[in-house]
């Protein structure tokens, strides 16, 4: 009975002690990564064209790189989580509605924020993925997009995060976009879009925030078709659905050219078990 009490005291000891570790040294690193400024960096020019085929080859980069899956069809934003320990998240309201930041953004703030994840006044956005290696063609299309999408008029509460958010980059779980950059690199010229394994290699971005390339080990005994399939359709080939995580528009947008250069890319890569 005594040895019991004795590892509960310890036990409790250690948890005690984790916990003022965590409050005291883990806490505030993690707070500091996610208010971080950025107000200096070297934003690049980008073309932006306004041609109705820019407008809608901006759609479709905004709905396959899912910008649509956190600030709604329409890209007026939504609240992505008001909970007590994740805290009160919205997807900003991106158009210029009242509520929407597309009123005041000039184009150096749009390639700021997409291509930086900071914001124009230099702070980090907190919750966007990175989208730092969407090409020059692809991003001047997709602000050519944003810059003209119709006015919505939203209220969101302001951000708040909650108390487990500042953990997350400390323990690697997730460190906003900006903090991961390189944000003077000199970038290399764009991909010529096609079915291509190089074209796929870009595109695979847009997996890289769920698999890693492992995913490869996953497709053996898979055929082309299959793979477009289950991409478009959300039906893998044994005939059950794929995870919902997968179902969503942002895959079954994606056109033929892209699908396969996606398959490609991962057809290349080698197979599971001779990696270590
Ligand atoms: C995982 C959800 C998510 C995805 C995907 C996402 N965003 Fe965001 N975005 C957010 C949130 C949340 C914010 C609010 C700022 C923050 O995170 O601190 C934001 C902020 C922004 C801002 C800055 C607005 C401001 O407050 O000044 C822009 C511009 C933006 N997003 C555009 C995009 C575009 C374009 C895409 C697609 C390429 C995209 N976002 C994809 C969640 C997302
Ligand atoms: C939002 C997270 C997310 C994104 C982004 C994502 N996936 Fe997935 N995907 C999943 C999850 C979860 C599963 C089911 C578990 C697993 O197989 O890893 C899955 C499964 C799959 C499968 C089926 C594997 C099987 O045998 O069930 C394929 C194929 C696939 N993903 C391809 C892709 C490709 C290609 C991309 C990029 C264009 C992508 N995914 C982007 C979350 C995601």
């Amino acid at each position: 009975m005594k040895k019991i009490l004795k590892w509960t005291a310890i036990v409790l000891g250690g948890l005690i002690g984790l916990a003022l570790l965590t409050g005291l040294v883990l806490y505030p690193s993690g707070k500091e990564k996610l208010s971080r400024s950025y107000p200096n960096i070297p934003v690049e020019k980008v073309n932006i064209p306004n041609d109705s085929a820019a407008v809608s080859d901006g759609r479709h980069i905004a709905i396959i790189w899912g910008c649509t899956k956190c600030h709604g069809e329409a890209l007026s934003g939504m609240l992505l989580t008001d909970d007590p320990l994740l805290g009160t998240i919205p997807a900003t309201n991106l158009t210029s509605g009242n509520g929407g930041i597309g009123g005041s953004y000039a184009d150096v703030d749009w390639i700021r924020a997409i291509r930086h994840g900071v914001k124009p006044d230099g702070r980090v956005e907190i919750f966007m993925n990175d989208y730092s290696t969407m090409s020059d063609q692809n991003l001047g299309d997709l602000i050519a997009y944003l810059k003209q999408i119709p006015q919505v008029n939203t209220n969101y509460p302001a951000m708040q995060y909650g108390p487990i958010v500042p953990l997350a980059p400390v323990v690697g779980i997730y460190t906003p976009a900006a903090e991961l950059m390189d944000h003077s690199a000199t970038r290399s010229a764009d991909p010529a879009p096609g079915a291509t394994l190089g074209y796929g290699k870009y595109l695979f971005a847009i997996c890289t925030e769920c698999h890693s390339a492992t995913l490869a080990g996953k497709l053996e005994n898979w055929r082309q078709e299959d793979f477009v399939r289950a991409l478009r359709t959300g039906v893998l080939p044994n005939g059950k659905p794929i995870n919902p995580a997968m179902s969503s528009k942002t895959f079954s947008e994606m056109n033929d050219t892209e699908l396969i250069a996606l398959w490609l890319y991962l057809q290349s890569l080698p197979p599971l078990n001779s990696r270590k």
